[in-house]
């Protein structure tokens, strides 16, 4: 066995996996405000951006060869309600963002994610009634939401709420208003995950949260079986990419995925996976740039076609270098 491994030309010869800047989405977030930048204690290296930057942080992305971005809002506390209604202010920071990011790079791909938590005073995806996530009156909110986003000039959107039925709800939505060309990213096989933690903290939405979980909406994570039978859902309901979510503890999901349904199946190193791999790095404990390059080409052997990585930026640079 190692022959094929006894020098750098023939282990690249004989490679199975490969990385290229093609297979980035950069996740990146949003604040009001004009040349201004916050970090995030919990994803150290990571920055809240007013639109002015996060233009010019695009304009970055794209000379690196990144294909898209995925935007997400910071919403000022005081523009948070119980029923998260500015989600579908077509004048919200996400569509501001949008025009201003198209405007500059109509080039690259732009992806808006649908989900009223980012909007709600209870941090919760969905309009609570009597503690319960009501189901099909959300649907109809996040219908609203993808179409200004949409009108907005969006690319992709990209339901992270996990209510049923709101893949082919938004699809049905917008094609009846003339946005058949706007392609729809369906977090399919999303997790009740402890690995959101520090995104809560970059959206602001945790305190809002507090001890509440997601989990009459997001998956279980003991389960597999139940993934495929979402994704099989979501596409049927006419989504055109899926993810699994979060990434790395969820590997042989991506490969059951891609293995049933031969679908572009796409992985989110979330924010958590994020603070891990950065929190080691910093303290001397991994060698960063060694760990995301292997943490992506895990993502890739197990069949993801792109990952969402808030290293993006960073992984881009090292593929040049
Ligand atoms: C919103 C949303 C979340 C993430 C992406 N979209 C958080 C959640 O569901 O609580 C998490 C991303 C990350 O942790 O990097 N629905």
């Amino acid at each position: 066995m190692r022959r094929n491994r006894r020098a750098e030309w023939v282990r690249r010869l004989t490679s199975e996996s490969s990385l290229s800047t093609d297979d980035l989405i950069w996740p990146m977030f949003v604040q009001e405000g004009y040349s201004e930048r916050t970090g995030i204690p919990s994803m150290p290296g990571v920055e809240r951006l007013s639109i002015d930057l996060a233009v010019e942080a695009v304009g970055q992305a794209k000379a690196l060869g990144i294909p898209a971005v995925a935007v997400f809002p910071v919403t000022p506390p005081e523009l948070k309600t119980a029923d998260g209604k500015e989600a579908t202010n077509s004048d919200n920071l996400v569509c501001r963002t949008v025009l201003a990011i198209k405007k500059q790079h109509d080039d690259i791909g732009v992806i808006c994610d649908v989900a009223l938590d980012p909007y709600t005073t209870h941090g919760q995806d969905g309009i609570v009634r009597d503690g319960q996530i009501i189901n099909d009156e959300t649907v109809e909110v996040l219908c609203q939401q993808a179409f200004v986003q949409a009108r907005a000039g969006c690319d992709v959107v990209a339901p992270s709420d996990m209510m049923d039925g709101r893949v082919g709800a938004i699809r049905k939505a917008l094609d009846a208003e003339g946005l058949q060309d706007v392609s729809l990213l369906a977090y399919s096989a999303k997790y009740a995950s402890a690995f959101y933690g520090p995104f809560r903290d970059a959206v602001g939405s945790a305190q809002n949260l507090g001890t509440a979980d997601k989990r009459t909406y997001q998956m279980d994570p003991a389960n597999t079986d139940e993934a495929l039978r979402e994704v099989g859902l979501d596409i049927a309901e006419g989504a055109d990419m899926v993810m699994v979510k979060p990434g790395m503890p969820y590997l042989d999901v991506i490969r059951r995925v891609k293995e049933t349904f031969g679908v572009p199946t796409f992985a989110y190193q979330v924010s958590g996976e994020y603070a891990m791999l950065r929190g080691a790095a910093d303290r001397g404990w991994l060698d960063w740039d060694k760990a995301i390059h292997e943490s992506m080409i895990s993502f890739k052997r197990a069949g993801a076609d792109g990952v969402l990585t808030y290293g993006a930026l960073e992984i881009a640079k090292l593929l040049r270098a």
